[in-house]
């Protein structure tokens, strides 16, 4: 993967970008670097694209709700949608109380800017169970519903059917192939279609990981990345494979402290102790582990190593199965979210 980074693209011509974009670090994974060309004297050289300004996001539990309002933060028009008025509401609920505390650290000593924040916030924000009317005019779809391949398959191949041609389709899949995902839609959209993963909790989370698929154009591409800077992220660009990069090096770390305790080597709070006074880390693997949660992590390694192995992408030591994980996650102790995992909360 690495070795294609930096090699020069053929194809469509650069698209220009906004000065402040290209501060970051946002190279196209199969290209150079985006050009630091700024100012009108090579408009003509340039592919100029509409930036993106309205978004629909599917999906108004944990990450939906946030990408929504980040996005509404930031100017952006969204529509937030789900299967029924409870789990929109849901959706309402999580971005009030998150914009809330937002609002009080942006503006402490002011509730009128407090105030100002949460309405302009959510002037920009709608919500709705009707999938058709949510894309009728998007720029983007932003894929959060449940990590299932099948599920997710189900609502790209039906919006396809239903967005306008100019629609960006991302997914917010934590383990999934990209790929596979949009094999549910045409191969016009394919071109469009790409993975934006956020991470938990998106309004704090500065990272956003940008995957391309070997369809995605780059003029789709770069209006993503184009994106999540407007949306004060840091984006990175990767390409479709497992765990794009975070994960892919995070959860083979958790689970090799996992097993690291199974053989008996150390207690879980000495590995965490280890790694933040030796390692620099700021959470150990297991209060990682717990925050993540034990039933996610064990989601992941398990889809790996039913997925991945056979196609040669991991190795099966990688992903091979931890019998601690799996007793926690048996016996309902998922970690945070249910007050207890490796450790009481
Ligand atoms: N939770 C995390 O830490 C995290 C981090 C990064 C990425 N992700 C990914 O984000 C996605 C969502 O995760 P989450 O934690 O927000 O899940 P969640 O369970 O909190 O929310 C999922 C929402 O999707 C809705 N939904 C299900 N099917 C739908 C459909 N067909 N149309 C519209 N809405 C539908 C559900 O009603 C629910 O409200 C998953 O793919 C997950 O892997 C999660």
């Amino acid at each position: 993967m690495l070795a294609l980074i930096g090699t020069r693209r053929c194809g469509p011509r650069l698209v220009r970008v906004a000065p402040n974009m290209l501060k970051a670090s946002s190279s196209r994974p199969g290209r150079a670097l985006l050009s630091t060309t700024t100012g009108s004297d090579s408009a003509s050289e340039t592919n100029e694209l509409p930036s993106i300004q309205r978004v629909t996001v599917f999906g108004a539990g944990l990450m939906g709700a946030g990408i929504a309002q980040v996005a509404a933060q930031h100017g952006v028009k969204v529509v937030l949608t789900d299967v029924s008025d409870a789990a929109v509401a849901n959706g309402r609920k999580i971005i009030e109380k998150s914009l809330t505390r937002v609002a009080r650290k942006a503006h402490p000593d002011s509730e009128e800017d407090q105030r100002s924040l949460v309405e302009r916030t959510f002037a920009n924000l709608v919500t709705t169970t009707n999938s058709e009317e949510a894309v009728s005019d998007t720029d983007l779809v932003i894929e959060a519903i449940v990590e299932n391949i099948k599920v997710k398959q189900q609502l790209f191949g039906k919006l396809d059917g239903i967005a306008p041609a100019k629609t960006i389709f991302a997914t917010n899949t934590s383990s999934l192939s990209v790929t596979e995902i949009a094999s549910s839609t045409s191969e016009e959209r394919q071109a469009s279609f790409a993975g934006l993963h956020y991470f938990n909790p998106v309004p704090q989370m500065k990272l956003v990981e940008v995957i391309r698929t070997a369809k995605t154009t780059d003029a789709a591409f770069d209006q993503l990345l184009e994106l999540s800077k407007r949306m004060r992220k840091i984006p990175v660009s990767c390409l479709d494979k497992p765990g794009f990069i975070v994960n892919r090096l995070l959860v083979p770390y958790m689970l090799d402290a996992l097993r690291l305790v199974e053989r008996g080597q150390a207690t879980p709070e000495d590995v965490d102790t280890a790694m933040k006074l030796g390692a620099g880390m700021p959470m150990g693997p297991f209060e990682l582990s717990d925050y993540v949660g034990l039933d996610t992590l064990k989601n992941i390694a398990d889809g790996w190593r039913a997925s991945r192995v056979s196609t040669g992408e991991m190795s099966a030591e990688t992903v091979a199965a931890v019998s601690i994980l799996d007793e926690k996650v048996a016996a309902g102790r998922l970690g945070r979210k249910t007050g207890e995992g490796f450790f009481k909360y």
